[in-house]
């Protein structure tokens, strides 16, 4: 039978190479939950006669109604994009997938059901990994070695301007490989739903007549949408530029995802996950921002509570310490009782001391670019509270909530010279590691959490657990 199975398997694949642009991903979806997921794919052309069905143990289903949307339709990387929705899943099991092209199996493979709140589950946390790197592949390789459940990213998805192009050549190679190109990437987002933080190199960039295929992350990505509705040029949602044209050919291909995208929550398993922008252009000591954040965390009755963006508010390396405009959040993080804060822009590994931060007013803005008016971040200085008895393994109950950095998944690390140098760390940082890529890995089973941070050599540099 398993024999069978192989052989299958790799008719397949070798079938499958010719019809996609980009082979099935998962997503969590618009509207996630434990019985749903959602699959696209990408090929060159605008065709009816694709099908996709799933099974989850008993007979094939037909996935729900396939939307097909038309990327970049002004420019040289145009693509048509394909989405079907799986909505009758059960919660942690492993289901088949198959899709069909004019009636004959172009791909299959199979995945997991998001968990339920009464099921454990495995997460990976990682930033700043699209730079299509040999160390992004290395980390793409051991992270679908873990077999996560779940993939988070904390921004940085793809360097260096977020580009439909940019996607192409360095993210989905690496991320959606196949099974035939293991030498240049890991087969994960078929079988792993990924879920995303925007950050800067994601969403700085709104020229669509100098990048006419920019904010990718719109267009591809399906994320739920049920953050604040920003308004553009409002406290977090900057202006697009470019021609009329151009500007309506990306709100064509990202819909309602465009702004909303880039605030939302969920649940996955008995975890609350808040997912910010924290990019600079971001008003962060906007009221109504920072209200939906905090009735958000408040209002959730999970276990856990995890938040999830790009910029660090508490970094010790020398590179980007002065974007501390998201300490603006940490008495609500408090407040609302949240875990673990997960980041990345700065390329290395940290984790603080569960702590608490008392920031002393709104800071100082830091402005800069060619008219000096530019948000380049924001000085938050404050009065801070570390727990130095909690270690993770025999005192396993933090006071405070512990800030992670994990920005070292493919792109070039920060400021090695620091990590034998604790001189130069901030009081709140409790390890940093700046010499080699990583990424952490999570397992979350009731009310215990197990953490490591896990290098590019699968040894673990870092790990604690956390006991409820
Ligand atoms: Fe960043």
């Amino acid at each position: 039978m398993k024999i069978f199975f192989s052989i299958f398997f790799c008719f397949v694949i070798i079938h499958a190479s010719g019809q996609f642009v980009v082979p099935p991903y998962l997503q969590v979806g618009e509207h996630p939950s434990s019985t749903s997921l959602r699959l696209l794919w990408q090929a060159t052309a605008m065709d009816t006669s694709w099908k996709v069905e799933y099974n989850t143990g008993k007979e094939w289903i037909d996935a729900e109604a396939i939307i097909r949307t038309i990327i970049a339709s002004n420019t040289t990387s145009k693509i048509h994009l394909y989405d079907a929705l799986f909505s009758k899943l059960i919660s942690g099991q492993q289901f088949n997938y198959r899709v069909y092209k004019s009636n004959q199996i172009a791909f299959s493979a199979n995945a997991i059901a998001p968990k339920s709140a009464n099921q454990p589950y495995r997460f990976i946390a990682v930033g700043d990994l699209g730079a299509g790197t040999k160390e992004s592949v290395q980390i793409a390789k051991r992270m679908f070695s873990e077999k996560p459940d779940l993939l988070a990213i904390s921004g940085d998805i793809i360097y260096e301007n977020g580009l439909v192009s940019e996607y192409k050549t360095k993210f989905w190679p690496i991320y959606n490989a196949e099974i035939k190109d293991y030498a240049i990437g890991a087969p994960l987002m078929r079988s792993v739903p990924f879920m995303a933080a925007v950050g800067n190199h994601d969403a700085d960039t709104r020229d669509l007549d100098k990048y006419p295929d920019a904010l990718a992350f719109y267009q591809f990505w399906r994320l739920p949408l049920n953050g604040p509705v920003g308004k553009e040029g409002g406290a977090f949602v900057p202006l697009l530029k470019g021609s009329e044209e151009n500007i309506n050919a990306f709100k064509n291909a990202s819909g309602n995802r465009y702004p909303r995208m880039t605030n939302y929550s969920y649940d996955y398993g008995n975890s609350h996950w808040t997912v910010l922008d924290a990019d600079t252009y971001v008003d962060w000591t906007d009221s109504l921002l920072k209200k939906w954040v905090a009735d958000d965390i408040n209002s959730s009755t999970a276990t856990w509570k995890f938040v999830l963006f790009n910029h660090p508010g508490f970094n010790s390396a020398n590179e980007h310490y002065e974007q501390q405009q998201m300490r603006a959040l940490s008495p609500i993080f408090e407040n609302g009782h949240v875990d673990i804060v997960f980041t990345g822009h700065v390329h290395n590994y940290q984790r603080t001391f569960p702590m608490y931060f008392t920031p002393f007013g709104k800071g100082t803005l830091m402005v800069g670019g060619k008219d000096g008016k530019a948000p380049r971040g924001r000085v938050i200085n404050g009065k801070w509270k570390l727990d130095k008895q909690f270690d993770g393994i025999s005192s396993t109950k933090p006071d405070g909530v512990i800030y992670i950095v994990t920005g070292a998944g493919g792109q070039t690390l920060y400021n090695p010279e620091q990590e034998k140098d604790p001189d130069t760390w901030q009081k709140f940082t409790y390890k940093f590691v700046s010499t080699i890529h990583s990424f952490t890995v999570v397992d979350v089973n009731d009310k215990k959490l197990s953490f490591k941070q896990v290098d590019t050599k699968g040894r673990i540099i870092d790990s604690f657990n956390i006991i409820k």
